[in-house]
């Protein structure tokens, strides 16, 4: 049994912002299923205090005069560990984990970030909670970044393992922020900390840690080109013996359409007649023309440039000459908020626009859609398009990431043989996007081709286990080098 730390700003149910949650929230419990003994590592948020319910307080201690707590308590639903950060200086305010309620990112990121990291090198140290010290420190994305890096200066360490789940992101400060938190000076170079003149966590990952994962095969391919790669393929593809790609799962419980808690009509494979009736309750709930039969087309995601919403806006005028529906739940980027909800003005009957974050509704739109949006530029994995497989509702994809890990084409050939479960524009452009749509619509008016590719949809298996086996076995390749 491995003790492993596993670091992370978000995890589903406590705290949310997209994918990264989700995994931090489901991969633990899937490593302790086969038999590592996992820990936790959060912010405490305000959101996070207020859902947990038996804590304790596990130790004391303070960085940059900051005092800081770490609060002992358990994941809800299930068994596992998490120790909360609790600096109420850095993270007990309102607003979200990065951002102001204005979408401004917070002032003091680096320093809110930094004591994180602290800690967890500390604990990792046995520095901090004496009885428990890891074999293996799991980090994941840049506010874990200097975790690895603090740790390489120690001869004593645990292992580290850095998970991307997107290096568009990468925790960019400037030199005087390096200064200002006391980091090493040994650490400010150009295989470090320093990137272009500035302090950048993300590299504290890249370059220090013992192993470097993304989070499906063909974007550890792709960071190593300079598309890709944000000037940080050189170094990737300097360490790219220690880099791979383990795709993400899902969590099985959460994401059933047989079992789920927020759809009053469950279904499975063999009750997908039961998904229509998901349908037309979601078309009145949003006061649109209630028809079984009108394809419907949904979406749920941060509303970026990396999903796609530059190609989709440019379709819209087209799309909306197609008999489909559009449904997009999202929170994002200001213009993009504006200019969909423009649209759904000027298109009541077509296209539904629900600025927000909203869970259950989330769950609704996978299980009422035919098809799913998500034309991404490009996606480290993409838990969506997962969802969508399991709610029988197909993905409609560029081939980039996890989404070319994941999603099958359509193709008369791949009908035939019964690998299709969705659609894959050959390139990032509206009329490709348009096309693919149309050949959706197409197979969508053939009942019989359509339910097969449902069930071929449905029958994947995208459970944690094999991805869970994956990364234990790339920690025990470490921990046996170490
Ligand atoms: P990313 O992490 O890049 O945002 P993923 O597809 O990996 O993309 O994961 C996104 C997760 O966030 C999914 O669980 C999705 O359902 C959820 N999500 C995104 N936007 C919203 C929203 N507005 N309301 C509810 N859930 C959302
Ligand atoms: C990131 C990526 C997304 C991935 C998620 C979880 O947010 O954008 O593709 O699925 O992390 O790993």
């Amino acid at each position: 049994m491995n003790k492993i730390l596993y670091i992370s700003s978000e995890a589903f149910p406590l705290i949310k912002t997209g994918g990264l949650a989700d995994v931090a929230g489901s991969l633990p419990t899937a490593l302790t299923k086969q038999s590592q003994d996992v820990r936790l590592l959060l912010p405490a948020y305000p959101e996070v205090l207020s859902k947990i319910r038996k804590n304790k307080k596990v130790s004391t201690t303070s960085y940059y005069n900051l005092s800081v707590e770490i609060i002992e308590t358990r994941l809800p639903g299930s068994n596992i560990i998490v120790w909360l950060v609790d600096c109420p200086a850095l993270f007990n305010r309102p607003g979200g984990p990065y951002t102001d309620k204005h979408g401004q990112a917070w002032h003091d990121n680096a320093l809110r970030f930094a004591v994180f990291c602290h800690v967890a090198v500390d604990i990792a140290l046995n520095k901090l909670l004496s009885n428990w010290q890891p074999d293996v420190v799991h980090c994941n994305d840049w506010q874990a970044g200097l975790v690895p890096a603090l740790l390489s200066l120690h001869r004593k360490r645990p292992a580290t393992v850095f998970t991307i789940h997107n290096l568009a992101y990468q925790g960019i400060f400037d030199q005087q922020t390096f200064v200002d938190l006391h980091l090493p000076e040994e650490l400010w170079h150009i295989n470090g900390l320093e990137f272009y003149g500035q302090l950048s966590f993300i590299k504290g990952g890249l370059a220090y840690a013992d192993k470097i994962t993304t989070v499906s095969p063909s974007y550890a391919r792709e960071i190593l080109q300079p598309e890709f790669g944000y000037s940080l393929d050189g170094l990737l593809n300097s360490r790219s013996k220690h880099l791979s790609g383990i795709l993400n799962g899902i969590d099985e419980k959460h994401w059933n359409p047989g079992t789920d808690k927020y759809l009053e009509h469950k279904y499975n494979r063999r009750s997908l007649n039961k998904k229509s009736i998901n349908k037309t309750e979601l078309q009145q709930q949003l006061s649109l023309p209630v028809d079984a039969s009108t394809m419907m087309i949904g979406m749920v995601s941060r509303l970026v440039q990396q999903k796609g919403l530059d190609i989709i806006l440019q379709s819209l005028a087209t799309l909306f000459t197609l008999p489909v529906q559009l449904v997009i739940l999202g929170t994002g980027e200001t213009h993009y908020e504006l200019q969909l909800s423009e649209w759904a003005q000027r298109q009541p009957d077509q296209l539904k626009v629900v600025i927000g974050y909203n869970e259950p509704l989330a769950h609704r739109i996978e299980a009422a859609s035919d098809v799913y949006l998500m034309p991404s530029t490009f996606e480290p994995c993409g838990l969506n398009q997962l969802y969508s497989l399991r709610y029988g509702n197909l993905p409609v994809v560029t081939p980039v990431g996890g989404l070319a890990d994941t999603v099958t084409d359509a193709s008369e050939e791949n009908i035939k043989n019964d690998t299709a479960n969705g659609f894959v524009i050959n390139e990032q452009s509206p009329a490709a996007l348009l096309s693919t749509i149309q050949r959706a619509l197409t197979l969508y008016q053939q009942p019989e081709i359509w339910r097969q590719l449902q069930i071929n949809a449905m029958s994947a298996d995208f459970s944690w286990q094999a991805s869970a086996r994956r990364y234990i076995s790339l920690y025990q390749q470490i921990l046996e080098a170490h």
